[in-house]
């Protein structure tokens, strides 16, 4: 039995299934201003005139970056943003995010995270989730891009059910997580925020931390437009649902020619997947086994330097 937690949601929810065989990201869009608040950095985080989109920024005289958080809690829905990345030509060290938290003891994440560039290479995106405190058990994937994501925006993407977390870039989906029976609590679960960052993550980012933010090279400004969340608000007392959206899919999942597309990304621009590295989980976890029969590329893929192959 790949799915255990169906019954809790449907207590819960007030439920309208859609069936989507394929996700458009993007179908209507929210304001910045209606639907986050400044996190920290408030001085760099900038709305836009018309309210709909904004921009986060870090400098020389504010090296901690800024943020912004959803006002609301969402328990599942699909969640996007359209994201342009700081276009320096060196911004290694230089973190942007997009992601859900929720600040529980026992923590649930859902996470995009950009990991800085050093000038002439590409920049690394990776992929992550915890569920109720599983902090110490990172499920990590990294990847190029076939853009530049500084020079244009681009839609990213996180669908979460019960049976699914899927990440989405524009239109391709690029990893899937089953809630398989073995994860027990490490699936993400309890509701969550939404959160957009740009932060100092010298000691770890680019090339694990060899190369640091050089502020000289700064400001660093990300933008951000078209929001969509689409999910199971939570309303002020965290008690009740007052829209629940249920994002259903095919017990299988997303399409088969959606898993092609994907299963081709990853074969040709993923760089890191915690499920191959057997130094770290000598026993891989226990989705990487549905993962990686018939998901990922057979050959194990090795980090590769970022060495600029498709751009600039
Ligand atoms: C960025 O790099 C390009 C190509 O090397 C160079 O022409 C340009 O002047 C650089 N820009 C800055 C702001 O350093
Ligand atoms: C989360 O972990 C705590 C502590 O181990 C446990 O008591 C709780 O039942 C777990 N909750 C879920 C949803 O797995």
């Amino acid at each position: 039995m790949l799915f255990s937690t169906y019954l809790p949601l449907v207590i819960l929810c007030v439920i309208t299934i859609f069936i989507i065989p394929s996700f458009s990201l993007n179908p209507s869009t929210i304001s910045f201003i209606e639907s986050f608040s400044p996190l920290f950095g408030y001085k760099n985080v900038k709305p836009s005139d018309d309210g709909k989109s904004v921009q986060i920024s870090m400098n020389q005289w504010s090296t901690s970056g800024s943020g912004f958080v959803s006002r609301y809690a969402y328990n599942h829905g699909m969640f996007t943003a359209s994201i342009k990345l700081p276009d320096n030509n060196y911004s290694a060290g230089v973190v942007v995010t997009f992601y859900a938290q929720n600040s529980d003891y026992y923590r649930d994440e859902i996470d995009f995270e950009f990991l800085g560039h050093i000038a002439g290479e590409e920049w690394v995106l990776q992929t992550n989730l915890y569920g109720n405190g599983s902090i110490h058990r990172g499920r990590e994937e990294r990847y190029t891009l076939p853009f530049d994501p500084s020079t244009d925006f681009h839609d990213y993407g996180i669908l979460w059910n019960t049976d699914w977390v899927v990440f989405f870039v524009d239109d391709l989906a690029i990893r899937e997580v089953p809630n398989v029976e073995g994860m027990g609590g490490d699936f993400p679960s309890k509701p969550m925020y939404m959160y957009g960052t740009i932060w100092d993550g010298s000691d770890w980012a680019t090339h694990k931390g060899e190369y640091r933010v050089d502020f000289q090279q700064g400001p660093f400004v990300t933008g951000y437009t078209k929001f969509n969340i689409d999910g199971c608000q939570i309303d002020a007392s965290q008690s009740l649902q007052t829209e629940c959206r249920r994002y259903d899919m095919t017990p299988d999942g997303i399409s088969e020619n959606e898993r092609r597309r994907m299963h081709e990304y990853r074969a040709q621009y993923m760089t890191y997947s915690y499920c191959y590295d057997t130094d770290r989980y000598p026993t891989s976890l226990p989705e990487c086994e549905v993962i990686g029969q018939d998901m990922q590329p057979i050959a194990p893929p090795i980090m590769v330097s970022g060495a600029s192959r498709r751009f600039r």
